[in-house]
């Protein structure tokens, strides 16, 4: 029995890319021009959103560990690659068209009555066969364009880190097992780019390939399912909305011996964010064969060569992001002190991604001494992580603004902070936490010895 699926909410989504881009999250790309369909561009607090995320990545899945190193790939590689890899051949999708509206269409994504698939655009059943679409996007490299001088955008970034593993086990002296990541833009011409930035043209990935020997494939399966789902709670996704699909053997790849979708629950359903697979030693082989140059390991205590073993968490930056943004978009009504109710928007980040931090605020803006002290506040707490300084309007209203954009500490400067109210409460400030709303007098130097183990 199939599990029950949780409702798709599209008025919450509707909200989301609302507060994106209200709130410097997310801009159509060329917006100005009338935009281009599967691109997006990242705003003020969007770059920051996904920086805190890509940092912390590479923070847990590279400087925290001893067997994993870090490269970072160029986009544009030899042709040839793409042609051991299988992508040139079989990265491809089943594309049909529309007879009546001439609408490009997933053929594995038309909707059905009675078991007949129509169009999702103008609702015909007047469709045309199914036919393979290759997703990469085709360049030329140079100035002449013809065959020998084509080239392609990568559609992932894992190619370009089985191509060098031989230049980074013989420049980091690694042992198996050892795993080489790295982050970077990855572009597929996906025929249906939809639900803002699930499914884009362009996108970030975040790679591991991590190399061992045949036999500990399967452990090591397992144990970066573990690894990459405590890396999703450690950021603020709640265990609950995340689930593991195990791709059946005759859905996965044939070369694979077990696949995990990592999935979240957006509000268009349960979605794949990652997939930990395991690729025995099917990449590193088509490459060799390629090539003509070994890309393998010799192990020094069983005095055996063999072509290393590959298990893969591969996970989506925007995808993530948006899956952030989603899980920490919140509404709640409040009532202030005069009994006047109005509605919360909050973005409920865990401190560690919040793009902002600490919004900074002197309770006036036209007295020196609290704008001097905020000021100085700022430049203390700056060069530790990001601030946002606001003098601008109500003091609620500053709160609220920090609210949308989920920044988890308030800090105002006011006459006590001055010690007008005696030297008791000289160099405190309210420090207002985002959640709970509740305020507490903190004395200044003691600001960052609270803020920064949360973050
Ligand atoms: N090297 C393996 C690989 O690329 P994939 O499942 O095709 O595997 C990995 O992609 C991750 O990249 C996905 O789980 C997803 O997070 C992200 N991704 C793939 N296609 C994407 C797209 N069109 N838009 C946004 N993210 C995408």
């Amino acid at each position: 029995m199939s599990e029950p699926q949780p409702k798709t909410d599209p008025a919450r989504m509707e909200k989301i890319v609302s507060l994106c881009k209200r709130r410097g999250f997310v801009f159509q790309s060329s917006e100005i021009y009338g935009g281009l369909n599967g691109c997006w561009d990242y705003g003020p607090m969007g770059v920051e959103l996904k920086r805190n995320l890509k940092d912390y990545w590479w923070r847990v899945m590279v400087r925290e560990r001893d067997d994993v190193v870090g490269m970072d790939g160029s986009i544009l590689m030899n042709r040839a690659v793409w042609k051991a890899s299988g992508h040139e051949e079989t990265f491809t999708d089943p594309m049909v068209d529309c007879r009546v509206c001439k609408a490009r269409l997933r053929a594995d994504q038309l909707p059905e009555k009675d078991g007949v698939p129509f169009c999702s655009v103008c609702g015909s059943r007047d469709l045309t066969e199914a036919r393979a679409f290759n997703l990469m996007f085709m360049t030329y490299v140079g100035a002449t364009q013809d065959e020998s001088s084509k080239a392609y955008l990568r559609p992932e970034t894992a190619q370009a880190i089985f191509v060098q593993f031989k230049n980074v086990l013989e420049t980091s002296r690694k042992k198996l097992p050892f795993g080489i990541a790295q982050i970077g833009k990855a572009f597929r011409n996906e025929i249906n780019p939809r639900n803002f930035t699930f499914r884009s043209r362009e996108f970030e990935q975040m790679e591991l390939e991590y190399f061992c020997a045949p036999s500990q494939g399967r452990e090591l399966l397992e144990y970066w399912l573990q690894q990459r789902l405590s890396f999703y709670e450690a950021i603020g996704l709640p265990r609950e909305k995340l689930h593991v699909h195990e791709i059946p053997a005759t859905e996965r790849a044939f070369y694979s011996q077990g696949t995990y979708d990592i999935e979240f629950e957006f509000p268009f359903g349960i979605q794949e964010l990652e997939g930990v697979a395991y690729r025995t030693d099917y990449d590193l082989t088509q490459h060799t064969k390629a090539s003509g140059k070994a890309l393998d390991y010799f192990d020094e205590e069983s005095k055996q060569r063999f072509v290393p073993h590959v298990v893969e968490p591969s996970a989506g930056v925007d995808r993530t992001a948006l899956a952030l943004i989603c899980s920490a978009y919140d509404e709640e009504t409040v009532t202030d002190e005069k009994g006047k109710s109005e509605t919360r928007i909050v973005l409920r980040f865990h401190p560690r991604i919040a793009p902002v931090k600490v919004g900074i605020f002197p309770l006036l803006k036209n007295n020196e001494q609290l704008v001097a002290k905020a000021r100085e506040i700022t430049a203390l707490l700056r060069p530790h992580m990001m601030t946002f300084y606001d003098e601008s309007g109500a003091i609620g209203r500053r709160y609220r603004r920090q609210d949308e954009i989920g920044t988890p500490f308030g800090i105002t400067v006011d006459f006590e902070t001055l010690g007008e109210k005696g030297d008791e409460l000289k160099d405190t400030v309210t420090l207002r936490h985002r959640d709970s709303m509740k305020q507490e007098r903190v004395a200044i130097k003691d600001l960052l010895g609270l803020i920064l183990p949360q973050l």
